[in-house]
């Protein structure tokens, strides 16, 4: 029954009215459009931040998931603690404290990949309007998760060394901000790893100013040259909240992350969790556990640190040989991404329609600049997907496009 002022059934609804107000800080990048096209045939993809698809340890995987449904079935395809399953809180928490986080799994939370830890990170600390620390360039995913909460940014340049910490002090006396988000190893997107110095320096500042920090280190294990640095969590236990994940030394489609963080805050964040959902699926946590466990994980990082370190090397003498004079990267020392810049009158998103033409393609880097204040002749480069052949036919199509831009 309709009364006279109801809207007729075939009246379109207008939701935009409905939605709350954070909804409109929520934005999709006109970049992923573009990036669509990089999936068609025949284009060679720097885009992503995808692993190498042929490694991943489908045997091992399919072994485990048939041992645990005959062996563990009720268990694994049952409801489970927010926490997350305890032996692989366990191991984790053992193989975090021989990097020095000597936290016990009562600190450990385990989330649906890193993405969502920074997005329960979201919901626990920003209100509206509330800044957040963040390095110029950064994570676009993380932009994105506390977009949503409506936060504001205050940023700080990187060099080649990771974020320029001897700037943080006249920001934070200026601006009170809720926490420092740092990627000290092989920064996604400029490659870039914090030097101890600056580790030692950043503590210190956070210490004096009372303030926490993020520590988001999804790429910590797939280092290529040069040694082991201690993780902030390790120098600061206390002010720390560090995020791991199994995406790239697994398989990203497990989805399987943690948090280590202080006692108070890892609870706030079960709380957060329990109603983003209720924990994370029972049986990838267990899948991921018995790789873990068996010693199949470590095998298979060395292995894809042999392969990667081949791409990121590869990379490196393609754009010296392919890429015009003016250009500059960084020479990572792990990860799976570096940061190139092309001249300044290059404009990264012009540059990105040519290299798609030229069937190419890369992220240009404006996209990780909260205020879109710089990156515009910069690009994000990755180097993990695409096989050594494809490395260099790409890098030269760059190296032509960028040709095609540049004014004669
Ligand atoms: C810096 C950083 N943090 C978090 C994530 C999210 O990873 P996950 O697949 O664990 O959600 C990524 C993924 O690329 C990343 O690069």
């Amino acid at each position: 029954m309709t009364t006279p002022d109801s809207a007729p059934p075939d009246q379109p609804v207008n939701w935009q009215r409905f939605l709350a107000e954070r909804t409109q800080c929520m934005r999709s990048s006109a970049i992923r459009e573009l990036l669509k096209i990089s999936q068609l045939p025949g284009v060679i993809s720097f885009a992503g931040g995808l692993p190498a698809p042929e490694l991943f340890p489908v045997r091992e995987i399919e072994e485990a998931c048939s041992y645990l449904l005959r062996h563990e079935p009720k268990q694994a395809l049952q409801y489970s603690t927010t926490e997350g399953y305890p032996p692989l809180r366990e191991f984790l928490a053992d193989s975090m404290s021989k990097y020095g986080i000597h936290h016990g799994p009562d600190n450990v939370l385990i989330t649906t990949g890193s993405q969502q830890a920074l997005d329960l990170i979201g919901k626990i600390f920003i209100d509206p309007g509330a800044y957040v620390l963040t390095g110029r360039p950064t994570y676009l995913g993380a932009i994105q998760a506390w977009r949503a909460y409506q936060s504001d940014f205050v940023t700080v340049p990187l060099d080649e060394h990771g974020m320029c910490v001897d700037q943080l002090e006249e920001i934070v006396t200026q601006t009170p901000v809720r926490f420092i988000y740092v990627l000290p190893n092989f920064h996604n997107p400029a490659g870039t790893t914090l030097s101890e110095e600056r580790r030692h320096q950043l503590v210190d500042i956070a210490r004096r100013h009372d303030l926490i920090i993020v520590e988001d280190d999804p790429y910590g294990a797939l280092r290529y040259t040069g040694e082991d640095l201690i993780p902030v969590a390790a120098l600061a236990p206390e002010r720390t909240i560090y995020l791991g994940t199994f995406s790239k030394t697994l398989t990203p489609g497990l989805r399987i992350g943690w948090i280590v963080a202080p006692t108070e805050i890892r609870a706030r964040l079960v709380q957060a969790k329990q109603g983003a959902d209720l924990h994370t699926s029972t049986f990838d946590q267990m899948i991921a556990n018995d790789i873990a466990q068996r010693g199949i994980l470590k095998v298979h990082v060395r292995q894809l640190r042999d392969v990667y370190r081949e791409r990121m090397t590869t990379m490196l003498d393609a754009l010296e040989e392919f890429w015009p004079a003016g250009c500059s990267w960084t020479r990572p020392e792990g990860g799976l991404f570096l940061w190139a810049e092309a001249p300044d009158c290059v404009d990264g998103v012009e540059m990105l329609k040519v290299a798609l033409d030229h069937k190419v393609a890369f992220v240009p880097g404006v996209n990780f600049y909260p205020h879109a204040d710089g990156g515009q002749n910069a690009m994000r480069l990755n180097f993990s997907c695409a096989k050594p052949d494809s490395i260099v036919e790409g890098i030269h199509r760059l190296g032509r496009a960028i040709k095609d831009v540049l004014p004669e």
